[in-house]
């Protein structure tokens, strides 16, 4: 079960040392290296948070030039690696010249077991205390609003109209295929609008069958048909003060239809079975992946109803047309679900990230975290493989014409680049074969801004 620990490496050439050293920290995923070389290429392949290491290494194990020379390269490989040195009792100089390198800590041998223990135990937990906060503000930088992963300039502009729209009351259509967003753009809506410290009350009308929808809508009164046992209040009414978001609109049955629009014309509600009209004060949100106004000229959906519910219409584009939105979503879910797991952090092959680009995604963003979610428990090693993700790409792709369209294929190469990158602009600076200053000029130009420096 060496699973769910932490890994740990230990450097240390003296193999009773080693022994001793495995025994007091089995709190932890061992693996121990005895010098410089065999170090490294352990520190590539499990990169643990933590690193105890020996400053006397072969091939100067009485001195500390190679102990001193591992840990620069330790931190230039791994820089956020805590590195606790351990050092004999004359080594006092060479253990302060570790931390003046950028080692975390230093501790004297023989070691206390329990001491040692706390060392790194906090050596693990400042760690992951750096790493949550690097990936929060990650994800800010990337985050145009809340719950929402964009760099796309057309969601972005999506994420200006919600915030333009949230604090007024007008009724907000949200359009857009399944899995795109439609509820976390709905949540956001509400959780930026003066109503955002009353209730969200969301209702799914393609999921609930017909006899029950009007009871669920606008709840009943005791008595008011077979199983009514008590006064009940339906959605709307709970929603009071705060947003109603009906999901799915399109598929609301006639009847129903009628008795929203008398709802939201009146702003009052009758439970089923009550005689009394209670007023109730609501913002609506609806959202459909059907196309209501066609619906609506064709007489499916009743007109004046559409005419009520969108007064501001906001359509979000399908991933497929999201300019890097694919890589950048899927390094998000990827962190996301190796956390969750309690997986070292993956990685993806370039195979695997190109497969992710060139998918068309008919189920959108939801179908992206299902398709990760199944990535991350399948891939064995450190990356995620094409073959874990599983996709149906098509070999061809489709050919750009950038004389015609030069700025905007710069454009969006610099955006892809960046998301493939996960916003590291050296990355991307190199994949793009240009220098880091004209990445910079480029950026600039076209107004992208960085997430990491
Ligand atoms: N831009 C985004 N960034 C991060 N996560 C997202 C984004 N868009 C959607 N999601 C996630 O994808 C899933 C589907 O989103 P949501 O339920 O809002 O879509 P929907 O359009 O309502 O889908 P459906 O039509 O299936 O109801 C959710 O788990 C949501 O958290
Ligand atoms: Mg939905």
């Amino acid at each position: 079960m060496t699973q769910n620990k932490p890994k740990l490496l230990i450097i240390e050439d003296d193999v009773g040392l080693q022994k001793q050293l495995r025994w007091s920290l089995d709190a932890y995923d061992v693996v121990v290296a005895g010098d410089r070389e065999s170090a490294l290429a352990l520190l590539r392949r499990h990169e643990p948070a933590v690193v105890t290491m020996d400053l006397g290494l072969p091939p100067d194990p009485d001195g500390a030039t190679e102990g001193l020379a591992t840990l620069q390269s330790i931190l230039a490989l791994a820089p956020d690696t805590k590195v606790i040195v351990l050092t004999g009792n004359q080594d006092h100089a060479n253990a302060v010249k570790a931390i003046g390198m950028g080692a975390y800590d230093f501790h004297q041998k023989p070691c206390d077991q329990e001491v040692l223990n706390l060392v790194v135990q906090r050596a693990f937990f400042l760690h992951s205390l750096q790493h949550e906060n690097r990936r929060m503000m990650q994800s800010q930088a990337d985050s145009p609003m809340s719950g929402v992963i964009s760099r796309d300039p057309g969601m972005l502009k999506v994420c200006r109209s919600i915030e333009k729209v949230a604090p007024t009351s007008a009724s907000v259509m949200l359009l857009g295929e399944s899995g795109t967003g439609k509820e976390v753009l709905a949540r956001a809506l509400h959780q930026l609008s003066p109503r955002a410290t009353n209730r969200f009350m969301a209702i799914n009308c393609a999921a609930i069958p017909e006899n029950l929808l009007e009871s669920e809508l606008f709840g009943y009164e005791k008595g008011a048909f077979t199983g009514a046992a008590k006064q009940t209040k339906g959605k709307v009414e709970l929603a009071s003060g705060g947003t109603f978001f009906l999901d799915e609109v399109g598929d609301l049955p006639m009847a129903l239809q009628a008795k929203l629009l008398r709802f939201l014309q009146e702003r009052v509600v009758e439970r089923i079975g009550g005689h009394d009209e209670i007023p109730v004060d609501v913002r609506v949100i609806c959202a459909t992946h059907r196309n209501l106004k066609e619906l609506a000229q064709s007489g499916r959906f009743r007109e004046d109803l559409y005419y009520r519910l969108s007064e501001i219409v906001v359509t979000i584009p399908p991933l497929r047309v999201r300019d890097g939105d694919a890589a950048l979503l899927a390094h998000h879910f990827k962190n996301k679900f190796c956390a969750m797991e309690s997986r070292p952090t993956l990685h993806f092959s370039p195979e695997a990230l190109a497969a992710i680009e060139a998918y068309a995604w008919p189920g959108n963003v939801r179908e992206m975290e299902n398709y990760i979610k199944r990535a991350v428990i399948m891939a064995d090693g450190s990356a995620i493989q094409a073959e874990d993700l599983g996709l149906d790409v098509e070999a061809e792709e489709q050919p750009i014409n950038l004389r015609q369209i030069r700025d905007e294929a710069e454009y969006k190469a610099l955006v892809k680049a960046l998301a493939r990158s996960d916003g590291n602009i050296v990355k991307a600076s190199e994949a793009l074969g240009i220098s880091r200053p004209t990445m910079y000029d480029l950026m600039a130009r076209h107004a992208i801004k960085g997430t990491n420096a």
